[in-house]
């Protein structure tokens, strides 16, 4: 059987609206803007309205990711969403969103490796086609952190955004794609980064609310020093595993955290920083969604080119970090342009049906009874 590829043929991302600058933060907490443009690289980042949640960036992200590989939704057969701001505990913010854009077929789940959570959605998803027979994949990042963070606390909340970010990813027998992928984890930092309340450990309660256990707590510094070393690794053991050395990569498409951090990386790594792409002074850190948001960007700037070799890293939460490797290729030629957009207003109408059968065969065979 000769080898199957997992190709990246669709990406889009999804921002709100709103725009909260250094200026605006000025105003809530003890900062300024020089200390937070010379310690992060950050001036502005985008806040989630009221009407817009995870799931719904999330969706957007995922139909114009659907637009751009000219694929239907009910072609998919797995939809991951990698997130730290879930919908929900459960259901999955992966099944709502199948449900939004009417993935009919897929599987859906979602991945929590806080700010590497898209890189393992990724080398997931990648070995699913290349091992499981699965032909479509849609791979989103998306977080809506504002609803987490504490607004009072001028250590965590200068440095996140909302967005998403969804890469459809497509088997082929032509080589191309995504060839390796590094994952890691060392749990002994756990408490480095972490948002302790609303799980088994510690539910919530007024008092897990009155300690502030439902917001990000961090230790920065640490942090810090951990990211600046993990980066340099993942990269240079992602593109070992496929006998390259840094000089074959075009691109390198990193978590955009801090610019402080992407540089020591890169320091480490004796690579120019032309060849590394940076969106964080515009967007802030959007954990998971930020490396699919950054993509979108490079390719609107003509960074990424087909052919080119890019990697994307990671580090976050976890503690985790990881790479991955992939050889850019774009979308598949089609016949017929689709407009999955379209589709959307026939997966409202599937779910609403669906929930009316659902309600009529409770009238019909009683509310309640089990038996
Ligand atoms: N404005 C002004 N002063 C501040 C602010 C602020 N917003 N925040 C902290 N300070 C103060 C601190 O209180 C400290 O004062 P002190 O020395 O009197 O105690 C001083 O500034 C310096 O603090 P440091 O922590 O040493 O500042 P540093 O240069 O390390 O920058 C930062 C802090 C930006 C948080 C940095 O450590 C960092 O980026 N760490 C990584 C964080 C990160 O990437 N987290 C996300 C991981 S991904 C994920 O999974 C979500």
């Amino acid at each position: 059987m000769s080898p199957r590829y997992a190709h990246i043929t669709g990406w889009g991302m999804a921002v709100p609206e709103k725009r909260l600058t250094n200026e605006d933060l000025e105003k809530m907490v003890d900062t300024s803007d020089e200390w937070i443009v010379s310690r992060t690289g950050i001036r502005e980042r985008r806040i989630a309205s009221a009407d817009q949640s995870t799931a719904t960036l999330a969706a957007e992200a995922a139909m114009r990711a659907l637009g751009v590989a000219n694929l239907h939704p009910a072609d998919l057969d797995l939809i991951i969403v990698s997130t730290s701001s879930p919908e929900h505990i459960f259901p999955a913010t992966a099944c709502l969103v199948q449900d939004q854009i009417g993935a009919v077929k897929a599987g859906a789940f979602d991945l929590l490796a806080a700010c590497t959570g898209f890189i393992f959605a990724l080398n997931l998803a990648a070995n699913m086609i290349k091992t499981d027979g699965i032909s479509n994949a849609l791979v989103i990042g998306s977080e809506t952190l504002s609803r987490i963070v504490n607004w009072k606390d001028r250590n965590t909340c200068i440095l996140f955004g909302d967005g998403a970010g969804a890469f459809v990813l497509q088997a082929s027998d032509e080589p191309g794609g995504i060839y390796t992928g590094v994952m890691r984890s060392d749990g002994s930092g756990g408490d480095l980064l972490s948002l302790p309340g609303g799980g088994s450990k510690y539910p919530t309660c007024l008092q897990s609310v009155y300690d502030g256990l439902h917001y990000i707590h961090m230790n920065g510094r640490e942090v810090f020093r951990f990211a600046t070393r993990v980066m340099t690794d993942a990269t240079q053991e992602a593109v070992a595993a496929a006998n390259l050395t840094m000089d074959d990569i075009q691109l390198i498409i990193p978590h955009q955290a801090n610019r402080r951090i992407i540089e020591a990386a890169a320091r480490g790594l004796d690579f120019p920083m032309d060849k590394v792409m940076i969106n964080v002074d515009r967007y802030g850190n959007t954990s998971t969604a930020s490396i699919p948001i950054a993509t979108c960007e490079a390719i609107e700037q003509g960074r990424l080119k087909a052919g080119d070799w890019t990697v994307f890293v990671g580090f976050g939460a976890g503690l985790t970090w990881g790479a991955t490797l992939a050889r850019w290729s774009g979308p598949f030629p089609v016949r017929r342009k689709l407009k999955p957009r379209r589709y959307r207003w026939l997966a409202r109408l599937r779910s609403i049906l669906a929930r009316l059968r659902r309600h009529l065969e409770g009238l019909i065979w009683g509310r309640g009874k089990t038996a």
